[in-house]
């Protein structure tokens, strides 16, 4: 639960604060904006960051600023270059990513958008490459049992021919990666999934800064309820893994951006 503290000697009484607020919480009261008790804050902390006056403070026990705050504006053919340029890597180098790094990635991520501001996500990071490989290994495991049963998924997807790739050392599900990171959230939380996604999303936008690259784990996520997996993860009975990112040093170049399909818009 966070609190509204305000510096009424700072308070121009704009009121911003009040048509920020996502949720009705605060009001105009003789001039100064005070919270409603029967209303609820998500403690998305929108007053405090639009007041021009710095005269509100929004604290709480697990509210904690960003390590560095630098605004700068980045032009719409920077940030599309930018945007354009990520791609999916499937060829890492076999470094693997300082702690330090990894925490100044994670602190642009939890800044991702959340439904009703809950950021229900938390993470596994898997920062030893040879429990990437084990987690790989598994995968091929959940691949075999569904080709040996016969699985209709089996055969929608190619598991014998990455089964096969498998067996010759090279890693067809994680790609030799040497970090894997998962969002994950308990399963009983509103938003949870899409809430995930977006995490996992500001991540793989945020790597490239860092001269990092990733790839959408699909394989793993569809291979997440096998209860090896689970139990190699430590996740708990109602714990939801929403998706992963296999995440490193690009060990390759690209040249050009790849074509895609023109974009089908409907505009009403
Ligand atoms: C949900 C999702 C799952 C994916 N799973 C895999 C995967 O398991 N292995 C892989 O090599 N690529 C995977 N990809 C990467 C896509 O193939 C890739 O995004 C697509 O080909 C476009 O290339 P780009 O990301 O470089 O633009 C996945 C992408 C998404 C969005």
């Amino acid at each position: 639960m966070s609190q509204f503290n305000l510096d009424q000697s700072k308070c121009n009484s704009c009121g911003s604060c009040v048509s920020n607020c996502p949720l009705g919480h605060v009001e105009m009261i003789n001039n100064y904006p005070q919270t409603i008790p029967e209303t609820s804050c998500s403690s998305c902390g929108h007053c405090e960051a639009g007041c021009s006056e710095g005269a509100i403070n929004i604290s709480g026990p697990n509210l904690e600023p960003p390590l560095i705050n630098i605004s700068s504006e980045i032009s719409p053919e920077d940030m599309g270059n930018y945007m354009r340029n990520r791609r999916s890597i499937r060829n890492y180098k076999k470094n693997t990513i300082p702690r330090k790094t990894i925490e100044e990635i994670m602190d642009i991520v939890r800044f991702a958008p959340s439904g009703v501001n809950q950021q229900p996500i938390n993470w596994i990071i898997i920062e030893d490459p040879e429990k990437v490989k084990v987690l790989a290994g598994l995968c091929i495991r959940w691949m075999e049992k569904l080709v040996d049963s016969n699985s209709p998924l089996a055969q929608v997807l190619p598991m014998e021919s990455l089964i096969k790739v498998s067996k010759t050392g090279s890693d067809p599900i994680l790609r030799g990666s040497p970090h894997v990171f998962i969002a994950k959230a308990q399963d009983d939380q509103g938003s949870a999934v899409t809430d995930g996604v977006i995490a996992l999303s500001h991540l793989e936008l945020a790597l490239p800064s860092f001269d990092l690259g990733s790839c959408w784990a699909g394989f793993l996520k569809m291979a997440s309820d096998y209860e090896p997996i689970r139990e190699f993860l430590g996740l708990k009975e109602n714990e939801l893994f929403i998706g992963a990112l296999m995440v490193g040093y690009p060990d390759c170049t690209f040249y050009r951006v790849p074509k895609r399909e023109k974009l089908s818009v409907k505009y009403i």
